[in-house]
């Protein structure tokens, strides 16, 4: 359950009606600023969806998800999200997000965390989500730490981003906090 003044979004499982928006927010240099994303060709996008076709979370071999994330009132997409199981053995994963810049700070990113977070706990039998973002992003750190996450420490020159390394802080939630 999202806040109530938070806009209502579903996830919807990425595919190949979902490739010119894909293809347009990895473009928009906004969404490449703290996040070591390649704008891609719709060409190659094409083929990365392959990754992308499993849609049970809870699947044994399955580690990678991506979904949009559609606004409810419009049913337009507005951003892409992903689940990375990182160790499935201790039941480990982590989460990224992108909101498509023209719907910055109207509740988006915090309300499809929400739901992913919801979805990976409820769906799958994860135990801890980790996220990663750069010291440079508070929008980011503000949507983790008000959907329950909790700052865990920095991981110091974790990405490469723009030719640097960046210092990421590191976020955590538990399936029981
Ligand atoms: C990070 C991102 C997902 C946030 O999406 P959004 O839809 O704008 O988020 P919300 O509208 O839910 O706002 C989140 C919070 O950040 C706050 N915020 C926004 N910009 C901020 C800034 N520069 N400094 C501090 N807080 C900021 C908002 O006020 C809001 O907090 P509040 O509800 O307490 O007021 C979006 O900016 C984005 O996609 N950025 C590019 C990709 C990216 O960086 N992804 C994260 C990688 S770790």
């Amino acid at each position: 359950m999202t806040e109530p003044s938070l806009p209502a979004v579903r996830l919807k499982f990425i595919d190949d009606e979902d490739i010119e928006f894909w293809e347009a927010l990895l473009s928009q240099p906004e969404a490449r600023q703290h996040q070591p994303l390649k704008a891609r060709r719709l060409l190659q996008l094409r083929q990365e969806l392959g990754r992308y076709t499993e849609t049970d979370l809870s699947s044994l071999v399955h580690r990678e998800y991506k979904w949009v994330v559609i606004d409810e009132s419009t049913d337009s997409p507005v951003g892409v999200v992903s689940f990375d199981k990182l160790d499935p053995e201790h039941r480990i994963g982590r989460i990224g997000y992108t909101i498509s810049k023209q719907f910055w700070g109207r509740g988006y990113g915090s309300s499809a965390v929400a739901e992913l977070t919801r979805m990976i706990f409820t769906l799958s039998d994860t135990e801890r989500i980790e996220a990663e973002c750069s010291v440079h992003n508070p929008a980011s750190q503000r949507v983790l730490e008000k959907n329950g996450y909790h700052l865990e420490g920095t991981k110091r020159g974790y990405l490469e981003i723009g030719g640097e390394r960046v210092d990421h802080y590191s976020f955590g939630i538990l399936k029981d906090d």
